[in-house]
């Protein structure tokens, strides 16, 4: 896919003109806007067709910019180890912030992350403001890992900053950090094991309390166009079959050697291409372990009924 490729100077101008500009994270990439102009983060819900506000994260290039936009306590400090890279963070709003509105919801929290690619992180810098963000994908649509597919998704429509393909390919891991709490809103690129390592005690998970949730996590969602037939162990007619493990016939494979991470990078880039060649996409079975329970939950969104 060629298009047009623009400079970091160039989307930078563009952000600080209070445009939007799509750009690389490790994740997926974002679609971005100045987090502090009202109007800029209209464009972005207007852009993506997103039936309704949720709240959108906040994308900073260093802890000092994250802790002009959010209250730090012992528990965020300590998780703040994890930045740059993929873990977004639901923390107190810090009053003055100049963060709009929209961007948060109306909610007196808000979602921060650094990310873990260098180009985010020096756009940001140039633009020097926090850029709100979500992926750069048509509302429902599957998130894009390369710029090509944002180029496509909006018929040419947003301007990209290319940096090549997305290193982890899921979506930030979201833990909103309450007091002594930490509970994870969105399993993510980064596994629950690792922070749960760092942290020396469980994660909860949003099912005990529905008073925190993300609100953005609708049932469907990732959306293919195909249908999609999860924990197949063989393949019917008319279906393709992404496999993941050491299993035959399969059209795509995540990760024939059952490496979890190279599954999880190759996730959206495999359902969009199986999507444009069949109507029916078999998965084999993916293990919950480690980056498993993010490429999972994707999964079943992008399977559920809609
Ligand atoms: O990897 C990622 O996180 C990507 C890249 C671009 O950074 N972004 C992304 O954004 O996935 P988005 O808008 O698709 O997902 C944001 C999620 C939503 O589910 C939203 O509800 C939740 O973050 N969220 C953001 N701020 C929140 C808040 N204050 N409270 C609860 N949930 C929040
Ligand atoms: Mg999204």
């Amino acid at each position: 896919m060629t298009f047009p490729a623009i400079s970091l100077a160039e989307a930078a101008a563009l952000l600080r003109d209070g445009q939007v500009c799509a750009f690389p994270t490790e994740t997926v990439y974002g679609l971005g806007a100045d987090a502090t102009d009202d109007d800029a983060v209209l464009r972005i819900y207007e852009t993506k067709g997103r039936p309704r506000f949720n709240p959108l994260i906040v994308h900073c290039a260093d802890l000092a910019m994250a802790r002009q936009v959010a209250v730090f306590d012992g528990t965020a400090e300590l998780l703040g180890q994890f930045w740059p890279g993929p873990l977004t963070l639901v923390l107190p709003g810090r009053a003055g912030n100049r963060i709009s509105d929209l961007v948060t919801a109306g909610l007196d929290t808000v979602g921060v992350r650094i990310p873990g690619h260098a180009m985010a992180r020096d756009l940001i810098t140039a633009v020097g403001r926090p850029l709100a963000a979500p992926s750069a994908n048509p509302s429902g649509r599957l998130s894009p890992t390369t710029a090509g597919q944002v180029w496509t998704g909006f018929s040419g429509r947003v301007p990209v900053l290319d940096g090549g393909p997305c290193l982890a390919g899921v979506e930030s891991t979201i833990l909103a950090v309450d007091g002594a709490r930490v509970v994870q809103l969105r399993a993510g690129a980064l596994a629950r094991e690792e922070i749960e390592a760092v942290l020396g005690r469980p994660v909860e998970l949003p099912a005990a309390d529905a008073a925190i949730s993300a609100p953005g996590m609708l049932a469907s969602h990732y959306a293919p166009r195909a249908t999609l037939r999860l924990n197949a162990e063989a393949v019917r007619p008319g279906e393709l079959l992404l496999g993941f493990g050491d299993v035959l016939g399969s059209a795509r494979n995540l990760s024939a050697s059952g490496d979890l991470r190279e599954a999880a990078r190759n996730l959206f880039a495999m359902l969009h291409d199986l999507d444009g060649k069949t109507d029916a996409i078999a998965v084999s079975p993916v293990p919950m372990t480690g980056l498993g329970e993010a490429i999972n939950d994707r999964l079943s969104r992008a399977a559920a009924p809609r």
